[in-house]
């Protein structure tokens, strides 16, 4: 065995295949090789008031030469776009035609809980799920995901995620570009891992179970680096970060300005500029970006840091930290290629939606929740003696199907204090929107905190304003738990009814 192979294999093992051997073999996508962006297709159901979905397996080209076994809604990888107009309901029929079960929730939709799709209701395979969802909130970009417990990091990592888009027919006077894959780009950024022969890898290590699995590939709508063409004007982007696990930190190679438009649960009252943007997953952030000067841009990812503390945690990710930073330096996202003609909206909107309220201070209840990596004092024995059971939960407890954590009454707002253990943890509710009132350790709030959300990033401890205002029962409750999907397969997630 020659140094270098020598080298690749123990390094590969010792870092539980954290670096990726399917990097050496395959050559990243150049300007040369660069495809263009996929764009979903687009449901509008405004006018039908329905949505037929169907979860199905299919194979997927990501590398080429190799192809991939994938699942999607309606398609081989990831899903369709689905537009909804506020006030309508929206009739669907989700058949499961994979031979495993499957959960299917809508992230960010605010409906009752005997219809939000949670591990409480797996559709059997070659079943029909039929809800109907009132859609009656403001304009946002909300997604749906596999939710089935404990399979989602799995599923949601082999394609099964869309977009579901909120509309209120008002996006002109607002002055917000709106033609999707015109100058309203969806883009799903997510990370990968391949193996040596250029397909699709989700062999979980010990340190995918504790960090959550990463990829050392970034795709946009199931591609790697590609390039966009859009007019020179303001054009639109809504990101979702769809990742298992990884955080980005978004910035355009150029320095250009991002302009913030909506967070999670919908719009800012004016568009508010940034250089860079953190996104954690499950978090949706849109921005305006002006291209009217006509020139070629790249928007790149620093790495992610979510690397743990000191002590058990930070010795093992030490290794990790060398790896990821032999291969990480800023990873491409996406290319835009600003082509010759104008597009409909040649200038930034003032101001996009009103003002928002001050949050309340008069709250019905006050929880406490504490994101557990170890539990009973003996961290991750589980993950090292492949028991396979939960190791992770919230409060000392994993999640048990069995046992509601907590009520809730409808129509009230709570204050909800959420705390990380070692890494960031990004905390997320179901059926509700809210308003982060502190981050970071109770420091104020970053920028990428404000405006209505469903998902916050942790870092040390949180604190929320709650809104709940959908009804749930004990038999089908509203879930709350860390996106990093690995941990919410590993229990760090609890249920609550509402009424
Ligand atoms: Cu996006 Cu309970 O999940
Ligand atoms: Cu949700
Ligand atoms: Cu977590």
């Amino acid at each position: 065995m020659d140094r270098r192979r020598f080298l690749k294999g123990s390094l590969a093992s010792a870092a539980s295949a954290t670096l990726c051997m399917g990097a050496t073999t395959w050559a990243r996508a150049d300007s040369a090789n660069r495809p263009s962006l996929p764009l979903p297709n687009l449901i509008d159901v405004s006018k039908s008031g329905r949505l037929d979905l169907v979860a199905q397996r299919g194979n997927h080209r990501f590398l080429p030469g190799a192809s991939s076994a994938t699942l999607g809604y309606n398609q081989d990888f990831l899903g369709p776009v689905v537009r909804a107009r506020r006030g309508q309901e929206v009739a669907v029929g989700l058949l499961n035609d994979l031979p495993e079960p499957l959960a299917t929730h809508w992230h960010g939709l605010l409906v009752p809980g005997n219809v939000d799709g949670g591990p409480h209701q797996p559709i059997h395979p070659g079943a029909l799920w039929k809800p109907v969802l009132p859609i009656d909130q403001p304009p946002s970009t909300a997604w749906f995901h596999a939710h089935t417990y404990p399979h989602t990091a799995r599923q949601v990592y082999a394609g099964l995620a869309g977009v579901f888009q909120i509309d209120d027919g008002r996006d002109d006077e607002r002055g917000l570009p709106h033609d999707h894959g015109d100058d309203d780009f969806t883009l799903i950024i997510q990370d990968r891992r391949f193996d040596s022969l250029g397909r699709l890898d989700y062999r979980l290590g010990m340190m995918d179970r504790m960090h959550g699995f990463q990829g050392d590939r970034i795709l946009v709508n199931g591609a790697e680096n590609p390039r966009a063409r859009m007019p020179r004007s303001i054009v639109r982007l809504r990101l979702l970060n769809g990742s298992n696990a990884r955080i980005y930190h978004l910035r355009f190679d150029d320095d250009r300005p991002m302009h913030v438009i909506a967070s999670d649960s919908g719009y800012w009252p004016k568009p508010t500029a940034a250089n860079e943007l953190r996104l954690a997953p499950g978090e949706r952030i849109e921005v305006l970006v002006d291209f009217r000067d006509g020139h070629d841009a790249r928007l790149v990812t620093g790495p992610d840091r979510n690397q743990g503390g000191p002590g058990m945690m930070g010795m093992m990710s030490g290794l990790r930290s060398f790896t990821s930073s032999l291969l990480e330096g800023d990873m491409p996202v996406l290319s835009f290629h600003p082509a010759g003609k104008k597009g409909a909206v040649d200038q930034l909107p003032e101001t996009i939606d009103d003002e928002l309220p001050a949050p309340t201070t008069r709250f019905a209840q006050r929880r406490h929740f504490r994101l557990d990596m170890m539990l009973g004092g003996m961290p991750m024995m589980g993950m090292m003696g492949g028991s396979g059971g939960p190791t992770m939960g919230i409060n000392g407890r994993p999640f048990d199907m069995q046992r509601i954590n907590e009520q809730v009454s409808l129509g009230t707002t709570e204050h909800w204090t959420v705390e990380s253990d070692m890494l960031m943890h990004p905390f997320h509710i179901h059926g509700v929107r809210f308003r982060v009132l502190a981050d970071e350790n109770g420091r104020s709030t970053r920028l990428e905190n404000q405006g209505y959300k469903d998902t916050v990033l942790v870092n040390g401890r949180a604190e929320l304003a709650v809104e709940f205002t959908q009804p749930a029962s004990h038999e089908k409750p509203f879930m709350y738990h860390c996106h990093i999907l690995e941990h919410e397969d590993g229990g760090m997630m609890g249920h609550f009814s509402v009424s």
